[in-house]
């Protein structure tokens, strides 16, 4: 889908997307078609239940008195509520309700808004930004699809007085939009295609981009003493992988980075502990605390970010075998901690363990923020809205909660005290990868936190929010990319030089 930023004259073919506000004047192009159209839109919102409430529409076919083949009419709620997210989600459902309507052309009439405190610059870039978001489709295993099938829109104009601005503050977004899709990407592909290889394959891919890229195979990670994270990957025919991604934006090269940590199991059976049969396709996707790592360093790279930043993901493939890691087994981490493996399905932790470790002892970031598909007890607790957030640094925690309600990531903090601590005590190794099922997310978040020094540190225990089964506003069901926008935000605010 191709947008684009034009000044104000009205369309001559497809769709016309006029924004209404509930219980104000209408807007200065609703005024002038509803003149033009002989009363139509007022006409239209008298015979129908739409106010101009926020996420209502109603969509008016060959209206007579326009070229325009159809007339959305969107409701923008009150003024005064208007804001980036408002204008997201306005364009997300435009472009979902005009996809299965057969319009090739999109055009959107931005007017300014009395009581708004979004300026029509920004109102434009933000609905072209949940447009793009929304958009997003992973087709390309679908062989069979008739074009009536496919979503019609290809153009998509936003039109406005200060359109050349506009256009500028869009581009900036849309450096975000391919951090998301690279993300999304990543975790719709099926697990015979995204394995720990193939996906560092991926990472290198963003060298391009002016990212530094190092991959670190088996061989390497046994001289650093890796055992945790080699464990869960000795049972697969694979060969587990270790990439280091590096962004040095700051103008001091010497600043000590932000680092990102992601959990990257590019499919998750359970090992010998083997999970069920049901939805265990559903593991192709434990790898999506990776994928955004992948794409949060695209999209800093992209937008130019002015900060030193570090990812790393530890990325392996958890599978039964006669080689394969067995419950009972003893493993050494990079830390020198020895870890009892109960369960084998509890693989995530011991991923992170040894690349948490590595990443604090070889970059001393000033922060280091870990996501990760790490438990189902998550999802047990909060559902698909928020993720889960622990931290060692109330100030980390809430900048990561504020960065979160403005990209409308949710982050519910967690517990992290050191009575869970004892629940991860072995009878025989300095502790045992499981608790046991109470307080199971915060059992895992206490595991990790043995591997964490004095740095800053943040866990987000993503495995409720990183697959949708349903549609959002600005996410297709499907991989959502959760985290991406939020830890961009995150360092905009925060840690970038401005
Ligand atoms: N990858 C899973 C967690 C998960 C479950 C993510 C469902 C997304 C959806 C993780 O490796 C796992 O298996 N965790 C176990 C831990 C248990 C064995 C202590 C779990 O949550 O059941
Ligand atoms: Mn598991
Ligand atoms: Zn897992």
């Amino acid at each position: 889908m191709k947008i684009s930023f034009s000044k104000v004259s009205l369309p001559t073919e497809g769709a016309l997307v006029v924004s209404v506000l509930e219980g104000r004047k209408p807007s200065a192009t609703a005024r002038q078609l509803d003149e033009q159209t002989d009363g139509l839109i007022s006409r239209a919102m008298a015979a129908s239940r739409f106010e101009g409430k926020k996420d209502q529409t109603l969509l008016l076919v060959a209206p007579a008195g326009l070229q325009a083949q159809r007339l959305l009419l969107v409701g923008l709620g009150k003024p005064e509520e208007i804001d980036a997210l408002a204008a997201e989600k306005l364009g997300g459902t435009v472009v979902a309700q005009l996809q299965a309507a057969g319009d090739e052309v999109v055009t959107v009439a931005v007017d300014a808004i009395d009581g708004c405190p979004l300026a029509p610059v920004h109102m434009a870039a933000h609905i072209g930004f949940g447009a793009r978001l929304r958009s997003y489709r992973f087709d390309k295993y679908r062989t069979k699809e008739k074009a009536e099938e496919k979503p019609s829109v290809a153009k998509l104009a936003l039109m406005l007085e200060e359109h050349s601005a506009a256009k500028r503050r869009f581009a900036a977004l849309d450096n975000i939009a391919e951090g998301v899709f690279l993300t999304r990407n990543l975790v719709s592909e099926p697990a015979n295609v995204i394995y720990p290889e193939s996906l560092a394959e991926q990472v290198k891919m963003l060298a391009d981009s002016g990212i530094d890229v190092e991959i670190l195979g088996e061989k390497q990670m046994r001289k650093l003493g890796m055992g945790a994270l080699l464990g869960v990957g000795q049972g697969s025919e694979r060969e587990s992988q270790l990439v280091v991604m590096r962004w040095m934006g700051a103008e001091d090269e010497n600043a000590a980075p932000i680092a990102f940590v992601g959990k990257g199991v590019t499919f998750d059976s359970g090992g010998i502990s083997i999970k069920p049969a049901a939805n265990m396709e559903d593991m192709k996707w434990d790898m999506g605390g990776s994928a955004v790592v992948i794409g949060l360093m695209k999209a800093l790279a992209l937008r130019n970010a002015k900060v030193n930043a570090v990812g790393v993901v530890g990325l392996v493939e958890n599978m039964p075998s006669g080689t394969a890691q067995r419950p009972g087994d003893v493993v050494t981490s990079m830390s020198g901690q020895t870890i009892e493996v109960i369960n084998t399905d509890a693989e995530g932790r011991l991923v992170l363990a040894d690349a948490l470790w590595y990443t604090q002892d070889r970059f001393k970031p000033q922060a280091m923020i870990d996501l990760a598909t790490l438990t189902g007890a998550i999802i047990i607790s909060l559902g698909d809205r928020y993720a889960g957030l622990f931290a060692n640094d109330d100030d980390l925690a809430d900048r990561l909660t504020a960065a979160g309600k403005e990209v409308d990531e949710l982050l519910w903090r967690m517990p992290l005290d050191d009575p869970y601590d004892k629940l991860i005590k072995s009878d025989i190794a300095d502790m045992k990868n499981t608790g046991g099922r109470e307080g199971g997310s915060i059992t895992a978040a206490m595991f990790l936190k043995r591997f964490v020094k004095d740095t800053k540190w943040a866990h987000l225990d993503i495995a409720g929010v990183t697959w949708a089964k349903k549609d959002g506003p600005v996410t297709p069901k499907g991989a959502t990319a959760f985290g991406v926008r939020l830890l961009d935000r995150l360092v905009a605010e925060y840690y970038e030089q401005k």
